[in-house]
């Protein structure tokens, strides 16, 4: 860029909007073409008494498109359904689901949880299902959100290091997050959507019948293990988890991205891995 360009106003504008999108958390770009929202809002025939107007019913799972909506896309997409819709339909779904592939194919097709508008695409499983040791995050961060596999950036690099320490690797262990949408900008997912997303998470853990369950970090922890307890008090504690088919032991552990900002706590940590070696062994 030439000095004349650098310090033309204009560019100084776009410069302090990209600075100011960043800060944001918006970080990523989620198409190629940009995206006028207010243009919809002109489709939708205004309601003539609005006080009066009882809301359609909404599929929180994507129906097949008809040719009709093939051609319009404002009316393929669905209104987004309220949380509790939003809860039973998942609960529905993920009770329907026989096999993983069934349940990642739900997953896909899901469309009451709205990080799924913001997120590139669903973050499923990495590893072996019917591995004997399940991880489970939080929600995908960015690296994770453009590859589609979970913990590939640089906690899942730091997961693997602290797993090739106790003889494992993704061969032997199966991984997942209770979210598998990225938040926008990595935010913290809100407990709505937290509780729309945890039927699926539930289930996964039910098919996916490991013997052992880690839980990485305080919001695995608390959701999955029901605990409201801090995870300094959690980890390295042993839990027992219903998986729906039966009872296993589940573990809570730091976060690797926790362990990445304070590596103080891996000594903790290397400590809860080796509680973790010993039970396999046992
Ligand atoms: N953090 C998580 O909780 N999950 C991932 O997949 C990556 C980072």
């Amino acid at each position: 860029m030439n000095s004349e360009t650098k310090n033309n106003p204009e560019t100084k504008n776009a410069r302090d909007l990209i600075a100011f999108y960043l800060d944001a958390g918006a970080d990523a770009l989620l198409g190629e073409e940009p995206v006028d929202r207010f243009a919809d809002e002109a489709l939708v025939p205004p309601r003539a008494n609005s006080a009066a107007v009882v809301p359609p019913p909404v599929a929180a799972v994507r129906q097949k498109p008809t040719e009709n909506a093939a051609t319009s896309p404002a009316l393929f997409s669905a209104p987004p359904a309220a949380p509790e819709a939003a809860i039973m339909a998942a609960r529905d779904a993920a009770k329907s689901a026989n096999t993983l592939e069934e349940l990642r194919a739900l997953l896909e097709a899901f469309e009451g949880c709205m990080l799924r508008a913001t997120a590139t695409q669903l973050v499923f499983a990495a590893g072996t299902p019917k591995s004997r040791v399940m991880f489970v995050g939080e929600a995908p961060g960015r690296d994770e959100d453009i590859s589609g596999v979970p913990f590939v950036g640089r906690s899942g690099q730091l997961l693997d290091r602290m797993m090739a320490a106790i003889e494992l690797d993704r061969t032997k262990v199966y991984i997942a997050n209770v979210v598998p949408w990225r938040p926008p900008g990595n935010r913290t997912p809100t407990p709505q959507e937290t509780a729309i997303c945890l039927p699926f998470i539930r289930r996964q853990i039910e098919l996916a019948d490991p013997d052992i369950l880690v839980c990485l970090g305080q919001p695995s922890t608390q959701t999955l293990l029901g605990t409201r307890e801090g995870i300094t008090r959690t980890r390295g504690r042993w839990f027992k988890f219903d998986t729906g088919s039966r009872e296993i032991r589940a573990m809570a552990t730091y976060h690797p991205a926790f362990l990445l900002r304070s590596p103080l706590q891996k000594r903790q940590a290397w400590r809860d891995f080796l509680a973790l070696k010993k039970t396999l062994a046992s």
